[in-house]
């Protein structure tokens, strides 16, 4: 497996299809959970410099902060709270244009301004989330969910 990332220009999809499989390789034939958490995140800090990308991990009754890339942040999340809690609740995807107009909002940093979060499944049960922040407003689309779902999709 190659350690380095190619980082590729272009639209946003070129972007992610440049990734997808270079995430891929770098998973293959690696069994520990926080190596491979460890290695998402600072694939997608490398190719799209977001503000923060990291994982927050189910563990008893709360989601505990897992490997990322950026700022420290907070460490636990109940079930419902912010958007991280909300979308293990709710075991889906979850978009926000801006964050200050989502009601619960946990803000690690003022300057996060807009956020997606992915559900990460293994036999219909949600394991952890995906947090991406960034700084600008209404970073986040229907390609990022489609591609950021198949990008968990792989986690072994
Ligand atoms: N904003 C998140 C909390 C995690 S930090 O953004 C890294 C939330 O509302 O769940």
């Amino acid at each position: 497996m190659a350690e380095d990332l190619t980082i590729t220009k272009g639209d946003k999809k070129e972007q992610y299809e440049s990734l997808l499989p270079q995430i891929e390789a770098l998973l293959t034939g690696e069994p520990n959970l926080v190596a491979n958490l460890a290695n998402i995140a600072a694939a997608l800090k490398e190719q799209f410099n977001w503000f923060w990308v990291g994982f927050y991990w189910v563990i008893e009754d709360e989601l505990v902060l897992g490997p990322f890339q950026g700022p420290v942040a907070c460490t636990r999340i109940k079930k419902g709270r912010g958007v991280c809690g909300t979308a293990w609740e709710k075991a889906c995807t979850i978009l926000v244009d801006d964050v200050e107009k989502f009601p619960g909002h946990i803000a690690c940093s003022s300057l996060s301004k807009s956020e997606i979060v992915v559900p990460v499944f293994k036999a219909g049960k949600v394991l952890g989330v995906l947090d991406v922040d960034s700084s600008e407003l209404s970073q986040f689309d229907a390609t990022d969910q489609v591609y950021l779902e198949k990008i968990v999709a792989l986690i072994p």
